[in-house]
């Protein structure tokens, strides 16, 4: 049996989720106050944090199950008329495109730019002079914070409202100072792990409160409003946050600085590393001006072409290396999507599908795990 036979395989993504540990004193106090679920005490302790981290009224943040629910929520609560077209970057996680489908509106599907992988409000507004558009929901992709300051001139200018998916972009994606909507994912595999979850921050008014009561069923406990409390206020799900998640959440923030700079340091020297190893042919997502990606979470290379990353997965597999084609197929080419949206010319989008390629990285990631993916890219390249 060879060496390669017997290796370990390197995983893509290790969560790094706060130990049993760490949780204890947090669960005691779930457990003390006898509250579980329904916005009790950590909840409503983590909401109070990520109002101070975003400068924002606790008004203008609620917590979710998750990301998906967020968006979908916050898709309701604009009661956009039923069959809206929503624009959507047409390289994108499904959950971006499934939300707007199961929020009773057609995903348009967009180009994206050829730098940020990102759709821009230049994209959006081309398209927005050809054809009706409800709303737009780009992404912050692979946590590259869209530029907000932009978006909100582009709602300002279209009338159309913006919500942006920040799934994997919590500690890069701030509102600075802008107006603007954006969802968070609190997944496992996010920078700020509570297993399962998903905030909301919302400075369009009344945005917020009403996610929360659409989480809640749509059922109405807001003594202030113009039916009895109990009452049913709207078509709503149970998509609230658990005190259980909201203990991993509280605990995950505490680490949450130190292991954004930990990732960002990760990510420089792999990348130094693979572009020494392949004379710099792998190219890389490029920061737009919505900021900089503090918080990665994932390796996304463009490889030179599709031949190339061909030839790379087989050696990765070979080689007990894990890789993964992050967000593909595109949108457009899933049979369940695509009777349900309206794809536009994506041409950067399909490009960039041939060649992008996820690569491991995770907290811990040795030197010498780097350096296997580095020769490894570095052979292909070779041969190819
Ligand atoms: C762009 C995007 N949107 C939505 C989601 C879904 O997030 P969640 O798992 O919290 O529902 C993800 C998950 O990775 C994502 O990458």
């Amino acid at each position: 049996m060879t060496f390669t036979q017997t290796q370990k395989w390197l995983p893509l993504l290790v969560p790094c989720m706060p130990s049993p540990q760490e949780l204890m004193p947090w669960l005691e106090r779930m457990h003390m106050a006898r509250h579980y679920s329904n916005f009790g005490p950590l909840v409503l302790e983590l909401e109070a944090a990520f109002a101070q981290q975003f400068g924002s009224g606790v008004e203008q943040i609620t917590s979710v199950a998750n990301a998906t629910q967020g968006l979908e929520l916050v898709l309701q609560a604009l009661n956009l008329p039923a069959g809206s077209h929503v624009l959507v970057p047409a390289l994108t996680f499904v959950a971006t495109a499934t939300a707007v489908v199961r929020a009773g509106h057609v995903p348009v599907l967009a180009d994206v730019d050829a730098q940020t992988w990102m759709i821009t409000p230049e994209i959006a507004r081309a398209v927005c002079e050809r054809m009706c558009i409800g709303a737009v929901l780009p992404v912050a992709t692979f946590g590259m914070p869209q530029d907000m300051h932009a978006w909100q001139q582009f709602e300002l200018d279209t009338n159309v409202p913006v919500v942006v998916d920040a799934a994997a972009a919590y500690g890069s994606q701030w509102l600075r100072d802008a107006q603007g909507t954006l969802v968070f994912s609190l997944h496992t595999t996010k920078s700020l792990p509570a297993g399962e979850g998903g905030l909301v921050v919302s400075t369009r008014p009344g945005l917020a409160a009403k996610v929360r009561q659409l989480s809640n069923f749509g059922i109405n406990f807001d003594p202030n409003a113009s039916m009895p409390i109990g009452t049913l206020a709207g078509l709503g799900s149970n998509a609230k946050m658990s005190e259980y998640h909201a203990a991993i959440a509280l605990v995950s923030l505490q680490k949450m600085e130190l292991h954004a700079m930990q990732r960002r340091r990760l990510q420089k020297d792999f990348i130094c590393e693979i572009n020494q190893a392949t004379d710099h042919r792998v190219a890389w997502q490029v920061q737009g001006t919505g900021g900089p990606l503090l918080a990665p979470t994932l390796l996304c290379a463009s490889l030179p072409n599709a031949a190339v990353r061909f030839v790379l997965e087989q050696a990765c597999q070979r080689e007990h290396i894990m890789t993964r084609r992050w967000y593909q197929p595109l949108l457009q080419n899933m049979d369940v999507l695509q009777q349900r949206c309206l794809t536009l010319e994506t041409p950067i989008a399909i490009a960039l599908a041939q060649k992008l390629l996820g690569l491991p990285f995770f907290l811990g990631m040795t030197q010498e795990e780097r350096h296997r993916v580095c020769n490894v890219i570095a052979s292909a390249m070779s041969v190819s």
